[in-house]
Parts: C-alpha cells; structure tokens; sequence
C-alpha cells in the first residue's frame, strides 16, 4: 500500500482538462497503431517500448493442439476459437496480450515446405488481435513433442520409427510393452494415450531420444527448427504488435536415458537448450534485428542454468518462465523472487507465460487469486492458461467469478520508472507510484476494464497537476506527464471506482 498525503492531491473527474486535451489528442494522431516492443530496460529488468515506457502485460494462451492446428476464426459457443469475437470479448476483459500457438506441425507438414494458407490464418489473427490493442507472443508449443508420442509439437516427419529399437517404443519403461501403432507410427488406437499420464511421457526412453536427436542436430533437425523460426520471423517482423518469439514452449531436458547428467537441476539450459536457442535466434536476426526472442529453461528448475541469454543481448531477450504447483513446490512469490535473480545474474527480463486460470475447483480460483497480488507486487507480466478456461463452454459466456481476479486494472505503459503498482479486488482501487522521466512524451496508459469499473472511476494524483489526463477508449485511462515537470518526480495515482 502507498502512503501519501492524499489530501493534498487534487480529484480529477474522467473528462480531459481544458484545451491540453488537444494535446494529447494531437499525440495519438501523430503516433497511430501500437507502440512497438523491441528493448528490454537492463537496469529495472523491465520491458520497454519505442517510447521508453516500461511495458506491462496481462493475457491468455490460445493454442490448438490438434489439426489444424489454428482455432477456427468464428465464434461459437463451446468452440473454442479465435477470431473477431475473441479479441472483442480479450479487450473487454481488459488483457493486452495473447500467447498464440504457432504449431510447427501446421506451418511445415512436408520437410521444407512451409504450408503458407495455415501460416496465413496465424498472420490474420494477429492482425485482429492487433486492432483491439492486443499484443501477440509468438509461440512454438509443444507437449511431449510428437504424435508418434502422443502429444504434439514437431512435425509428422521428425520422429522415425528405427530411433529406438521396438522393444523400447513409446512409453516404455511407463508400459513395459509399447504401444501398438498405426501407419503414421501413431499409437493405435489413440485412447490408449490416456493410460499414460501425459507429463510422465518426458521420462519414456522414446521422448528422450527424440529431443536428443533436435538438440544434437541429428539429420538437420535443428537446422529446420531454426529455419522455421526464420520464416516465422520474416513473416512478422514488421508487425508492430508482436511482442516477441517465444521459441519453444517448456522444452525438455534431452535425453537423459543417454547423459543422466541432464536431470541435474540447472545442466540442461546451459548443455543441450543454449545451444538450439543460438541456433534459432541467429536465423531469427537474419531476418529481424528488432523483435524480443523470448527463451524458456527447463520446466522443472528452480533458477535458469543458462550461461547467456540467445545471443547474448539481455536487452532483446525475454525469459520465459511458467508457475504450476505442482511441479513448483513453493508458493508463486518464491517463483517470482528466484525469476528476478535470473533476470538480474542474466540482465534480461522475465514474464510469467503460463499459469493456472481456473479448471473448475475453489483452490485454484484462490491460487488466482494469489497469483495476481503477487504479479502485481513483483511487477511481473503474465499470460495465463487459457483462453479457453476464462468460458463457460455451454454459455459461451465467461465465468464472473473468475474475471474477478484477472480483469483488473494495471498499468499498460508507465512513461519513467514505475516503483510499485497494486489493484484490491475488494475496492477495485488501483494505485501506481512512479518516477517520472522527463524524456518520455508518451502517456502512462492504465486498463480499467469497464466491467470493473461499471460506473466509472474518480483518479487522484499527487503531485497536483503533474499529470494531464486523456480517456483514449472505454477501457484506457492515459496520463501525460505535464511539461512543467523538468526533473524526474515521484508520482503517485488512485484509481477508485464512482
Ligand atoms: C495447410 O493449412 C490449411 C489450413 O489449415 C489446411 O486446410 C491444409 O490442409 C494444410 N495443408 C497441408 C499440406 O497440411
Ligand atoms: C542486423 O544487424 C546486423 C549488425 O548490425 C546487420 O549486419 C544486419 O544486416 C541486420 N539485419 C537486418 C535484417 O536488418
Ligand atoms: C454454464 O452455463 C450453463 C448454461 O447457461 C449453465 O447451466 C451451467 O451451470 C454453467 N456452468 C458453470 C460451471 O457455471
Ligand atoms: C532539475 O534538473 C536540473 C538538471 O539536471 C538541475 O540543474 C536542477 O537543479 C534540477 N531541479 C530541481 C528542482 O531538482
């Protein structure tokens, strides 16, 4: 909680002041579209904009994880999709951000040839997340990488059958007998991939074989792996709203049956992940110098184990973490802290790309709960898991309850260096303190999703007058710093609902 002299600070109404209106008016028309994200503040480990503004983020996951592997663009309820409908109803909500599937099975189903109709319906919805103020992250996904493994991820073609001998087949040793398979060396029949807990898959000798192979660049394989990133890359690289490339989701350690040194808490980032993140980011920058390349870590570590960030620029790397209990034993704060000491030894930021939303039980509404006063008060970004989650299937409507927790108000863009930021669920007040940067133009922007605030908002600042403001849409509090402000000054703003 803030303590300042709030008496002090003047009660502004919701109306722009007086002819400075203008002004701020005249900055959005002389600077249309999204502000690009392509920095990463080195001293504060925060994201920064084209502007300076240190950037935050709040978002869902949208990945389809079977053919064809891109949610359909139209709405229907209890369908999941994605599409004009979804970015409406994600703006609303009040999130900025999406974290969307860029399935490598659907973008090169033949080796080499890149499917550009499926990588076309990809560019479309970023386009229209991009018209509802919405930033993309662009993920490759996976879980337990293949269809041959019952999961998915790599491309039909990667795995071949003469990998391991038949004996040792998908999922021994978890079944001492492999499952039978079909012609495409998928098990057949697929409801045997529910015997097997999906997450144990990573510890079958076939699993383990098959990361082995992508990440010793066994028969070129992560050589395609970074060519698709490329193209990736070439595609988006002058989209102004992607937010980055998020490599490859929750990669495992490699093939532990071969080096048990893997599982070694920390060995695996900087042995076998260090060398394919290169890898993929050097084809990346030679096509798109400026895009963040966000990188994950082994799922089950407690702090990273790389030596360097992917080419070994902190400034145009993000770490990509995620917090599920379990795997993590402890409470999502120590998660945070031991994140912020990677960001600090590897000065680079971190953003919390996947959680627990909601999946029907009261502990993991409570967890979301928690999980947002302690983003808020670690200042950390996140994207929770899923899109899909935030629904009622049947309704088509989302859950009230839940939209409790994640629809609230955070500071989008702070233009100087933000210092704490809160948001009480019980009052919906939100309060940001900052030190101003009299080099920045650009307005501190606040969401205030109209839901949470259905009758408005009175917002106080302190220092008097410092700040100008500006309703830029019904969900979009900006705030110009006055130019009478020549020197960094500490600011303080209270949100509170009418
Ligand atoms: C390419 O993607 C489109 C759109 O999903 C799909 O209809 C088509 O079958 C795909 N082509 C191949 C060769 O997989
Ligand atoms: C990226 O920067 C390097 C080094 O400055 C330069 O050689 C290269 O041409 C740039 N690539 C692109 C795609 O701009
Ligand atoms: C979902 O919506 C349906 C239809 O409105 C309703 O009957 C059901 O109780 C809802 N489920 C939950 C978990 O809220
Ligand atoms: C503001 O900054 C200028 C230049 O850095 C400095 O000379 C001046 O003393 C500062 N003024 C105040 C009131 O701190």
């Amino acid at each position: 909680m803030l303590s300042i002299p709030i008496a002090a600070a003047t009660l502004l109404g919701t109306q722009p002041v007086g002819g400075l209106a203008q002004d701020a008016e005249h900055w959005y028309k002389v600077h249309p579209g999204m502000a690009r994200i392509s920095q990463v503040n080195q001293d504060t480990y925060q994201i920064v904009d084209e502007f300076g503004r240190t950037r935050f983020f709040h978002g869902t996951n949208v990945v389809m994880k079977q053919p064809p592997w891109h949610r359909p663009l139209e709405w229907v309820p209890g369908v999941s999709s994605f599409g004009e409908q979804d970015v409406q109803n994600l703006h609303d909500l009040g999130l900025n951000v999406v974290r969307l599937g860029h399935s490598w099975t659907g973008g090169e189903p033949v080796r080499g040839q890149y499917n550009q109709t499926f990588l076309d319906i990809l560019m479309k919805q970023t386009k229209m997340a991009e018209d509802h103020g919405l930033y993309v992250l662009v993920d490759v996904h996976q879980d337990c990488l293949s269809r041959q493994f019952c999961g998915h991820g790599v491309p039909d073609w990667f795995v071949k059958g003469n990998w391991v001998s038949s004996d040792e087949m998908y999922p021994f040793p978890l079944n001492p007998t492999p499952f039978p398979v079909d012609n495409s060396g998928f098990p057949s029949p697929q409801s045997l991939c529910d015997t097997v807990n999906w997450a144990l898959g990573y510890t079958s000798v076939a699993v383990g074989n098959a990361f082995g192979r992508l990440y010793n660049n066994y028969d070129g394989l992560s050589d395609a792996f970074a060519a698709y990133w490329k193209k990736l890359a070439s595609e988006y690289v002058e989209m102004a709203n992607v937010v980055g490339y998020n490599l490859l989701n929750e990669p495992w350690v490699g093939d532990t049956w071969a080096d048990p040194t893997l599982l070694v808490p920390g060995v695996a980032d900087h042995k076998v992940l260090e060398g394919l993140w290169n890898h993929a980011a050097q084809q990346i920058r030679t096509v798109d110098n400026d895009t963040l390349i966000w990188f994950e870590g082994a799922t089950l570590d407690i702090l990273s184990g790389f030596n360097n960030v992917p080419l070994g620029d902190g400034s145009k790397s993000v770490q990509s973490y995620h917090y599920y209990s379990p795997p993590q034993l402890g409470s999502i704060s120590t998660t945070l802290n031991n994140r912020r000491k990677d960001s600090e030894r590897l000065r680079t930021a971190g953003v919390l790309t996947e959680l627990t939303f909601w999946m029907g039980d009261e502990k993991q509404m409570q967890g979301l709960a928690d999980a947002m006063s302690a983003t808020d008060a670690s200042m950390v970004s996140w994207i929770g898991w899923a899109y899909e989650n935030l629904y009622n299937g049947t309704s088509g409507l989302p859950y009230t309850e839940l939209a409790k927790h994640y629809s609230r108000a955070y500071p989008a863009a702070v233009a100087g260096t933000p210092k704490s930021f809160s948001f009480s669920e019980s009052s919906a007040t939100f309060q940001l303190h900052f030190t101003s940067d009299p080099n920045i133009d650009a307005p501190t922007e606040i969401i205030l999703p109209p839901s949470t605030f259905p009758n408005g908002y009175s917002v106080q600042v302190s220092p008097d007058s410092s700040l100008l403001q500006y309703v830029l849409d019904k969900r979009t509090l900006a705030l110009f710093t006055s130019t009478s402000i020549k020197n960094a000054t500490d600011i303080y703003i209270i949100v509170s609902p009418k």
